[in-house]
């Protein structure tokens, strides 16, 4: 893949940002990252009066939509529904005139509070992540999108600060290669999460 200079809309979604631990330093990490544009759903509708042209418009004028979101529920927390719901309009997203969002990206940079031993058959919660994502994945292919496999940071209950600066330079690392074309797609589609395989799925490091 050689798409260089994709631009990536990071669709950030957290009820209680002043409490958080783990979101609030991920995305930090991305404040001063070129060709990537953060929007923090909870600050701009506080009442869930989503801007549906608003955000169509920001959709339209990027190649790779980032759901960022702690895990609520095995889900996303309420207004990324909410967004789909009015968002991803009939005859715009879907349907037979619906091709606004042809060819682009989805990905969910999703954080868990139970450890990744848990999200595995047989664990506490059964299913993968990944899995778990299947309504997203489906209505990504609806929306003619590619859906990636998510980038996840298991563990954030009582995760040290050191770890969680890691993950923040990893999340930022992913965001770099996607931008510039540098992740390899074959590989990075097989994966269960994309940061179990970094060094593999990307070509080449950061300048
Ligand atoms: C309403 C709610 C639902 C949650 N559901 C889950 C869940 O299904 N699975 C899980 O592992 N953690 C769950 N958690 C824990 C959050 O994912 C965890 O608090 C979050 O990843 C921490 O990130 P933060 O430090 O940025 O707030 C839930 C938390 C809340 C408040």
């Amino acid at each position: 893949m050689n798409d260089a200079a994709n631009r990536i809309l990071v669709l950030f979604a957290h009820p209680a940002l002043e409490k958080s631990r783990v979101n609030r330093v991920l995305i930090e990490g991305l404040a001063d990252l070129r060709g990537v544009t953060l929007h923090d759903l909870y600050e701009a509708y506080p009442d869930f009066g989503i801007d549906v042209g608003r955000e169509q418009r920001l959709l339209l004028d990027h190649d790779i939509i980032v759901f960022h979101h702690p895990m609520f529920w095995y889900s996303t927390p309420a207004i990324l529904k909410e967004w789909q719901d009015l968002v991803l309009a009939h005859g715009w997203a879907y349907g037979s005139d619906g091709t606004a969002l042809l060819g682009k990206r989805w990905l969910h940079a999703i954080t868990t509070g139970a450890r990744e031993v848990a999200y595995a058959a047989g664990g506490h919660n059964e299913y993968t992540v990944r899995e778990l994502l299947r309504p997203l994945e489906q209505t990504a292919r609806l929306c003619s999108m590619e859906f990636l496999p998510p980038f996840a940071v298991h563990g954030t209950l009582g995760m040290r600060p050191d770890e969680i600066r890691a993950h923040a330079a990893d999340y930022r690392r992913l965001l770099v290669a996607l931008r510039d074309g540098q992740l390899d797609l074959e590989r990075a589609r097989a994966v269960n999460r994309l940061n179990a395989e970094l060094d593999s799925i990307i070509g080449r490091r950061e300048a």
